[in-house]
């Protein structure tokens, strides 16, 4: 990466992951669709990671300085089937619609699907309701229009022809959020495959390779208000919380430290915390603690993304302020997150305390003990 780049907030995946990339596409002996740049297996591999280090086959001319062996990095948790099934959909004549409730790693899916296929993820429509046809379609640079009339240069591609043009994936984020009048634009480029520019009197068709990701959140209103008929040639797959809770807490332990370390600043993570952070969300989430116990679940979401993000948080306060004892920050962050939807729902973050987290104080557990001493805070 170079000193650029690091400079920035975030990177598209195939950026941060250039090494693996490179790597994989040299490794892959597996044939690959048309305008694929990596096998189905090995997209699989790459979004999931490998336990052992993978051995490149001999005989294959190395770049300096790229090792024999690499060990993919676990991108994805979670169920390894599910993304079988979205590269096998990426692969044939329709669309993927990965839906799910709000942060549970479909954007991040989404881009790295189209990192590990298309080696580009940037052909991105932010579904919005002002998302406007020419996002879909084409527009025009209208002061060479004026100049020059209808030429080819005047034509300003959206990013479903650039990826088109490319046979590369185009992600549409979102997409219940555009209109449905400007959402069944898709109708016709996952039928035909072809936009039809009238006034160049041209067909632009997509070259192989070319498909659409789009991911909704069904929070939001909209899944069932798509047409049918666009929603015919979508292949739709539910991207689910993660179920296994030792996996949670790793993926917030990894995530954090890679935020943290992201600072700047030398920030150590404190694994009881995060623990407690990991516990707590879960709880909340299902409404059953692991020792069996009911937990009345407030409306919102408790999304692993946002446990990432309070236990980054927690750390920054702890060594912004390092003064204030770890623990003091916690009740504070887990109402912010617990109320934003219902505010009424500070009552069930109440009722948590009184419950699991004083049985567990009781427990003689001294996290959960100094957090329940801590209650007045959700006052
Ligand atoms: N199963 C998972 N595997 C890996 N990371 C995950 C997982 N679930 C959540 N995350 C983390 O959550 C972050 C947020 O995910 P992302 O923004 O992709 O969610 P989303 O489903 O698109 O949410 P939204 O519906 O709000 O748009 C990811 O970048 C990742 O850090
Ligand atoms: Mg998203």
């Amino acid at each position: 990466m170079t000193t650029k780049e690091k400079s920035y907030q975030s990177l598209p995946a195939e950026i941060l992951w250039k090494e693996e990339l490179d790597w994989l596409e040299l490794y892959d002996q597996n044939p690959k669709p048309p305008g694929w740049r990596l096998s189905p297996a090995t997209v699989v591999t790459f979004i999931i990671g490998t336990d052992e280090p993978l051995r490149m086959p001999k005989g294959k001319k190395l770049p300096s300085g790229t090792n024999a062996t690499l060990r993919v990095t676990p991108k994805y948790v979670g169920n390894r089937s599910l993304i079988e099934r979205c590269t096998v959909t990426l692969a044939g004549e329709r669309g993927l619609m990965l839906v799910g409730e709000p942060g549970t790693a479909k954007s991040m899916l989404s881009e790295l699907f189209a990192a590990a296929i298309s080696g580009t993820s940037s052909f991105t429509i932010q579904g919005t309701a002002g998302v406007p046809e020419e996002a879909f379609r084409y527009g025009w640079n209208y002061s060479m229009l004026l100049g020059k009339g209808p030429v080819p240069e005047a034509l300003v591609p959206s990013p479903v022809l650039s990826a088109m043009r490319q046979g590369a994936i185009v992600r549409v984020e979102e997409i219940t959020r555009c209109m449905p009048e400007i959402q069944d634009m898709l109708i016709s480029i996952l039928s035909e495959r072809v936009i039809a520019i009238p006034e160049l009197e041209i067909m632009e068709r997509a070259l192989q390779g070319f498909s659409v990701i789009a991911t909704a959140n069904l929070r939001d209103r909209g899944v069932n208000e798509m047409s049918a008929a666009l929603k015919r040639r979508f292949n739709f797959e539910t991207v689910p919380p993660i179920a296994d809770a030792a996996l949670e807490l790793d993926l917030v332990k990894r995530q954090t430290r890679n935020l943290l370390d992201r600072s700047g600043f030398d920030i150590p993570l404190d694994e009881e915390i995060t623990q407690a952070i990991v516990t707590a969300f879960r709880d909340l989430r299902t409404g059953l603690s692991a020792e069996g116990w009911t937990v009345d679940k407030p409306s919102t979401v408790m999304s692993t993304a946002e446990a990432v993000s309070v236990s980054v948080s927690m750390a920054l306060e702890k060594a912004f302020f390092p003064s204030k004892d770890i623990h003091s920050a916690f009740p504070g962050y887990l109402l912010g997150t617990v109320e934003k939807d219902e505010p009424a729902d500070r009552g069930k973050l109440l009722a948590y305390w009184d419950g699991p987290v004083a049985r567990r104080g009781k427990n003689d557990d001294p996290v959960w003990k100094k957090l329940h001493d801590l209650k007045d805070v959700l006052k």
